[in-house]
Parts: C-alpha cells; sequence; structure tokens
C-alpha cells in the first residue's frame, strides 16, 4: 500500500504546509492514505507517528539534503514501513553528476568540480564562450543569473551563490550554454518507469529515452526546445521533490492511480 506523507504547517498542525492543500486534497479524494510530519522528525530529531506499518513512503515536500533524507528513511523504516524511493535512487536523480553520464546526449554538456577547484583557469581550458553554473541540485536564482560569459566572473557568481544558497551542496557543475526557446520548459514525471505527461502535453521522446536509462521508481524531467528546434533535458529531479508545475494536483493524483490500480 502507498502512504503519502507531507510537511505540516506549522501554525497548524493537523493540516499540510499551503503549499501541499491541494495534492494532500487530491491523493486523499482519490483513495491514498497520507500523514503528516514535523519540522523535527525531517530534520531527525524526533520519530515519525501515524505511518501505518507495511507501507511503502512517498514523501512530498521540500528538497532534502543527503543526510536529511537518510534520516527521513530511517523513521520511515522505525514505523516498520519503507521508503518508496530508496537514498540511492534519491542521489541518483537529485544529484546532477548522478544522473548526467546516463543522458550526456539528451542534455547540455557538463563538467563537474570540486567547490575548492581553480574555476577561472577551469572555464578559460573549456572556451565554451558561456556557461550555466549551478551545485549538484540548483542554480542561483539572485538578478544575475547563473550564465557566465567571462570565465573571470565565475568567482563572483560562487560568492553569490555560498550567501544566498547558504552552502555550495555537493560541488560546481558547469554546463555548456545552450539557448533555449522561453517559456519551452514542460516538466514530465516518470513513475514505476512509465513517463506522464500534464494535461493536453504528449510526453517527448526524450522522456521515454530517461524512463528507459534512469532507474529510479519516480522522478522528473524538465525538457526545454533548444532555438535550432532539439528537444533537451534541462533537469533531472526526485519526483518527491519537484513541484507540480503545471500539473493540476488532480492530474498527479490520476498518474498515482494509473501506476498502482
Ligand atoms: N545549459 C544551459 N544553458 C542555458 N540555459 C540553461 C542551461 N541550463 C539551464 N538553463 C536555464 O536555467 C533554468 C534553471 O536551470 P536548472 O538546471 O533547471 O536549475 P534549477 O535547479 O535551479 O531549476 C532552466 O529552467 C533553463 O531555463
Ligand atoms: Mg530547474
Amino acid at each position: 500500500m502507498i502512504h503519502f506523507l507531507f510537511p505540516r504547517d506549522s501554525a497548524d498542525p493537523h493540516r499540510p504546509d499551503e503549499i501541499f492543500a491541494d495534492q494532500w486534497a487530491a491523493l486523499t479524494e482519490a483513495g491514498f492514505s497520507a500523514s503528516l510530519c514535523s519540522d523535527a522528525t525531517l530534520a531527525g530529531t524526533k520519530p515519525l507517528r501515524d505511518v501505518p506499518a507495511g507501507c511503502r513512503v512517498v514523501y512530498r515536500g521540500w528538497t532534502l539534503k543527503r543526510e536529511e533524507y537518510e534520516s527521513l528513511v530511517r523513521v520511515i523504516e522505525q514505523c516498520g514501513a519503507t521508503a518508496f524511493t530508496q537514498t540511492k535512487e534519491y542521489l541518483l536523480t537529485h544529484h546532477l553528476p548522478n544522473w548526467y553520464p546516463l543522458i550526456p546526449d539528451l542534455t547540455p554538456e557538463t563538467r563537474v568540480y570540486p567547490v575548492e577547484a581553480d574555476l577561472v583557469a577551469e572555464l578559460q581550458g573549456l572556451g565554451w564562450g558561456a556557461y550555466f553554473i549551478k551545485d549538484y541540485v540548483k542554480s542561483l536564482k539572485t538578478a544575475r543569473g547563473a550564465i557566465v560569459r567571462e570565465p573571470s566572473e565565475v568567482t563572483s557568481l560562487i560568492a553569490e551563490m555560498r550567501e544566498y544558497r547558504g552552502e555550495i551542496e555537493g560541488g560546481i557543475c558547469v554546463r555548456r550554454f545552450e539557448e533555449f526557446v522561453p517559456a519551452s520548459e514542460k516538466r514530465y514525471f516518470v513513475l514505476r518507469g512509465v513517463a506522464s505527461a500534464a494535461e493536453g502535453l504528449t510526453v517527448p521522446n526524450v522522456v521515454k529515452l530517461c524512463a528507459e536509462r534512469i532507474h529510479s521508481d519516480f522522478f522528473s524531467v524538465d525538457v526545454a526546445r533548444r532555438q535550432d528546434g532539439a528537444v533537451r533535458v534541462v533537469e533531472v529531479g526526485d519526483g518527491q521533490v519537484s513541484d507540480l508545475v503545471g500539473w493540476s494536483a488532480t492530474a498527479f493524483a490520476k498518474m498515482w492511480l494509473r501506476a498502482t490500480g
């Protein structure tokens, strides 16, 4: 049996956080069982309650760092239940250096560096013209953006990443810049090997290839059209911590019914 776990609202412990309210409603109306967890549980300092023994637990919530996810898996197991996604699969789709080698032909060329690397020299060596910079998980969302055209600019970008993200997760990923058509990016989910699109969209071939090559039971694939018409994977992510982006909560719940019915 599948059981969904949502972060609770800090003001009202009987409700899911507002951000997840529509998903909670759609999944429970579809007949799935669900319960709430506190920040303390996600931080690993409190046990989990209300998770039935024997079920497979799907988390729907904020992004978790490696240690946080490991601790979530542990508290789920202490209930006699199992995590739908094990830590290995979580990291496979959450960290770019893990999924990139499986789909290098479908996504911008990428090099991975330790945080202490001399990035100015590395970018000069690559000579790509423009570079998209992120850590293992996220890019910088401030006004300056994540694109570097002059290798020397990378130093201030990394400093800003440290400031706004608190820390660099894992290391630095340098991606070859590709010109995407604005607003062409769409999110797809792959659940138990089956790729699904939001209402009104069809699943592009690149997503089907991801479903064949990436062995996790639940992940997201973001796809954009490049200016030359090529269909490209921009990012892969763990399905549990991916926002719905263009999906209704009911379409999301229907996908789960199809996969488990
Ligand atoms: N290699 C690239 N070249 C140009 N633009 C990119 C590249 N990679 C990502 N982008 C743009 O930046 C946005 C954020 O990048 P993404 O890898 O999805 O990071 P995040 O994890 O922060 O969402 C994407 O939605 C896309 O529009
Ligand atoms: Mg993204």
